[in-house]
């Protein structure tokens, strides 16, 4: 077992152990006294894993409810938002209970948000059961739904208790979503870690299996360096979304179907790559992103992606923040206007 602990405004413990699902009751006693367990899940999660963690929980002398909703980013609505409040209501959750989330970020994300809501704010648990949600979602406190406008516009802070992270529940994973999550622990490699890059190059999407566990643990300690310093995003913390900006375009671009976040992710690190860096950087990042099935580019014009890009969220009125990395390991953020951002990406 390995545990890195998260020194937030409140600190908590990331502990990174396979087969851990089988111990969560324990490690969930060793942070609450509470009799309440309330898991939220969904049903592709819920019916692989649910079991696992109700046994465990009861076994601590946890009294388990669950509430189950359909997998996808679809439900990360307002709809079923309420819907869990009502069900923490219903089960009779009081503040001095537990509230788990037992799946991908979609699971972490709106349960995060409902926990720091419900009664406003009971003590939540991260089970993350993606790899994505394991290396970015389930640290760092950030919440949210999705509504009309566009995704993740309402949301909060609220760092979970503890987060429990066994890389064995990403064997049941669809290769499709391994590799998403992949795309997320090559930034890391980009932006801060030459060494965790090498790691990810000297293996495929057949054999990462056997440098899962070091790879999620470097991943993560490098997400709890970023966050302590920015915990509440408003400088360094940027550096996470090396590829993001035109990531997002692309996703949008592609109306969010059959075009995923770590694909996103992914060609945008290529593209933003490709202006500015050198061509043995870009190979170097290219051949990487392909043993795991991800894009490196786009066939898409760019005059059609960056109306996408003036719509970030994260844009300054005239200006935005891109990030590029010129060696491996190392991020910069630079701040431009919105017009030498057009001409750079047009050139
Ligand atoms: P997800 O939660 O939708 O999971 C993807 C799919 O995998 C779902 O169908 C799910 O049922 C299934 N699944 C999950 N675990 C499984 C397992 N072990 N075996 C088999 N199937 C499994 O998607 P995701 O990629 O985990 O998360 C994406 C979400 O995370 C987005 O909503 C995004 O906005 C959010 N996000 C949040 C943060 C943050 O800091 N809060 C960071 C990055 C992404
Ligand atoms: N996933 C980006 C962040 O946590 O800031």
């Amino acid at each position: 077992m390995k545990k890195i602990q998260i020194n937030t405004s409140s600190p908590y413990d990331v502990i990174i152990e396979r087969d851990g699902l089988k111990k969560c009751g324990k490690y969930i006693r060793s942070i609450t006294n509470s009799t309440k367990a309330a898991i939220i899940t969904d049903d592709i999660v819920g019916a692989l894993y649910g079991q696992t963690i109700i046994n465990s929980l009861s076994e601590s002398g946890f009294e388990c409810s669950t509430f189950t909703f359909p997998n996808g980013e679809q439900s990360k609505n307002l709809s079923v938002f309420g819907d869990i409040l009502d069900f923490l209501c219903e089960t009779g959750i009081t503040r001095s209970d537990v509230i788990i989330a037992l799946g991908g970020g979609v699971v972490g994300d709106i349960t995060g948000f409902a926990a720091a809501s419900y009664l406003r704010g009971v003590d939540f648990v991260q089970i993350p059961t993606t790899l994505l949600a394991q290396i970015d979602s389930s640290v760092g406190g950030k919440t949210a739904i999705d509504i009309k406008d566009g995704k993740n516009l309402v949301g909060a802070f609220k760092q979970p208790a503890l987060v429990i992270c066994d890389s064995n529940t990403l064997k049941t994973l669809a290769p499709e979503i391994l590799s998403d999550g992949m795309a997320e622990a090559v930034k890391y490699g980009m932006i801060r870690d030459n060494k965790l890059f090498q790691l990810i190059n000297d293996h495929d999407l057949n054999s990462i299996d056997k440098a899962m566990d070091e790879m999620v643990f470097t991943c993560i300690d490098i997400k709890r360096d970023v966050v302590e310093h920015d915990e509440f995003d408003k400088g360094e913390r940027m550096i996470l979304n090396f590829g993001h900006t035109l990531g997002h375009a692309l996703e949008g671009w592609h109306e969010y179907r059959n075009f995923t976040h770590g694909m996103g992710v992914a060609a945008g690190m290529c593209m933003i790559t490709e202006r500015l860096c050198e061509k043995s950087l870009l190979d170097k990042l290219k051949e990487c992103l392909e043993k795991y099935k991800l894009p490196t580019g786009t066939d898409i014009p760019m005059n059609e992606l960056l109306p996408f890009c003036r719509k970030d969220k994260k844009r300054e009125s005239d200006h935005l923040r891109y990030i590029i990395c010129r060696t491996i390991g190392k991020a910069e953020i630079i701040k431009v206007t919105f017009e030498e951002f057009c001409k750079l990406m047009e050139a």
